[in-house]
């Protein structure tokens, strides 16, 4: 089967973010091309592996199932996340500015919420909206895949795997979450943002 998933380059941000280098953004490029590859493998084996290995503790077929969510995610939050940095990137529209303050009292209360939820995993904050009851909520997800509820549209993904600022921060995460919203593309977030 051919591949299905395609990397995006990104290489047009190099040299235009603040706060995150093209060193920081070099590698992480190559671990997101890392999950597309990933992504393509595991939907091939699927198709060549025996539909009767599977088994809860361990079997082949089970883990292809289990693990696929991981490169999927893996690919698609961080072209997600990689399409919502910019520098210059605009203002947050007054639509979403009203929506968030529904949520969370005011948009400084927004960005409150979102540095703790970076503060409470190692792998993804993401703002979304409910399309069950339409607010937007920070969401916090393990690695790429444990915890974020159903029925959410992807607003925004920030990316707080320490992979995402270690070169430029080390541990400190706080600052890169500085740099992130610094460099927070809003003509993309707005327009996935459906009223
Ligand atoms: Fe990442």
């Amino acid at each position: 089967m051919a591949k299905v998933h395609e990397a995006v380059d990104f290489s047009s941000l190099l040299g235009n973010l603040d706060g995150i280098s093209d060193a920081q953004l070099e590698a992480h490029f190559g671990l997101y091309n890392g999950y597309v590859k990933k992504l393509n493998e595991i939907e091939e084996k699927l198709e060549s592996t025996d539909k009767a290995s599977v088994n809860y503790s361990f079997g082949e077929y089970s883990e292809l199932k289990r693990r696929y969510v991981v490169p999927y995610n893996g690919t698609y939050l961080h072209q997600m996340y990689f399409e919502n940095l910019a520098q210059d990137g605009g203002e947050m529209s007054d639509e979403l500015g009203k929506a968030v303050s529904e949520t969370y009292g005011s948009v400084d209360e927004y960005w409150a919420d979102l540095r703790s939820s970076a503060a409470s995993t190692p792998g993804w904050v993401l703002t979304c909206k409910n399309t069950r009851d339409g607010r937007v909520m920070n969401h916090v997800v393990y690695e790429h895949h444990v915890g974020l509820p159903a029925d959410q549209e992807i607003l925004m993904a920030l990316d707080c795997w320490e992979h995402a600022f270690m070169i430029d921060y080390g541990t400190k995460k706080a600052q890169y979450l500085d740099a992130f919203v610094k460099n927070v593309d809003w003509g993309v977030v707005n327009s996935r943002f459906k009223v």
